[in-house]
């Protein structure tokens, strides 16, 4: 009879033990740090939201540092996500270079990383567990080749075409590949030229600063090329402050998709956008999970995306998300 209770009472501490453990599972939140580039941007400001958003509708818990587009700062909230022991790393690199060092931390603490929208010229693949955003080369050749189509629709094929372009952030990822997909197009179009080129850093207010000093120079322009939507609609400030009209004097080609383009395109300011999609949130939700639940994952998921011309921005408009 003894021997029956003792066995009892080990069978019923036990269940107790079992079901504590797995209440304190369902209880424990996953933790997720993310070191974001900053709210340079329309399009950075809706990435942010619905990666905010899709946290909160998953119950995450997220840590959420705004890099103010400094490497510095991004750097310093990745080592702070490190000291806290989180879950599961979201980072987006402001530029390619300079993350060898604190990479290595993470892996050598055992947190998996997730990259979001850029990458970094880290060798190999096996830093990070996976990856989702933009093939930002051919988001570079969407944009030269509705030129090429445009010009011969308008019968200006065999012109000679000045392009001046508004480069993003130096060294960031969509400011090199949107440079290279673009020039892949106009190397096999020798008149179409880029005649001037700089950054705007992807912000509204150099890129009209900058678009201000191109127009200085007094040379003929045809067309702007934007890498990203906030500086064609900077530029397309300046474009008129001198005097001109945007989207028919000079043809204004923006990258994002957000809504202030198709505004501009309705207004006729803006001839077409290339879209890259911000609506990553749902998409990291997804991955962080299946990283807890020790489930496998692509190490690349490109965003599908579409070209956005200004005969379409009417109908288009009022379904845009951000
Ligand atoms: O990395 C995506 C780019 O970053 C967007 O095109 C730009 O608007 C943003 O700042």
């Amino acid at each position: 009879m003894k021997q029956k209770c003792a066995l009892l009472l080990v069978l019923v501490s036990v269940l107790v033990v079992a079901f504590g453990c797995a209440a304190f599972a369902a209880e424990k939140k996953i933790v997720v740090g993310f070191a974001q580039i900053g709210a340079e941007s329309d399009w950075r400001v809706a990435n942010t939201n619905s990666i905010i958003k899709a946290c909160e509708e998953a119950g995450i818990e997220l840590r959420f540092v705004d890099g103010q587009q400094k490497q510095e700062n991004q750097i310093k909230a990745l080592r702070d996500f490190i000291t806290q022991g989180v879950d599961v790393i979201g980072f987006a690199p402001v530029v390619e270079s300079g993350w060898d060092e604190v990479i290595e931390e993470i892996n050598d603490a055992g947190i998996p990383l997730i990259l979001s929208d850029r990458t970094t010229d880290i060798e190999g693949t096996d830093y990070y567990v996976t990856w989702m955003g933009s093939n930002f080369i051919e988001e570079g050749e969407k944009a030269g080749n509705w030129l090429v189509e445009y010009l011969a629709k308008n019968g200006r094929d065999k012109d000679q075409i000045n392009i001046v372009e508004l480069q993003g952030t130096v060294g960031s990822g969509p400011a090199i590949d949107r440079k290279k997909g673009f020039e892949n197009i106009l190397a096999k179009h020798p008149n179409l030229k880029i005649t001037q080129s700089q950054t705007g850093d992807f912000t509204r207010d150099l890129g009209r600063t900058v678009m201000e000093s191109f127009l200085k120079k007094g040379e003929k322009i045809d067309v702007l090329y934007a890498h990203n939507d906030d500086m064609a609609l900077g530029a397309s400030q300046a474009i008129k402050e001198a005097g001109l009209k945007p989207g028919s004097d000079i043809i204004i080609i923006g990258v994002d998709a957000v809504k202030g383009a198709f505004e501009a395109m309705v207004a006729g300011e803006m001839n077409v956008t290339v879209e890259c999609s911000p609506l990553l949130g749902p998409q990291f939700v997804e991955a962080v999970k299946k990283i807890v639940a020790g489930e496998s994952l692509p190490k690349i998921t490109y965003s599908i995306e579409g070209v956005y011309p200004q005969e379409v921005a009417k109908d288009v408009i009022d379904s845009r998300q951000y």
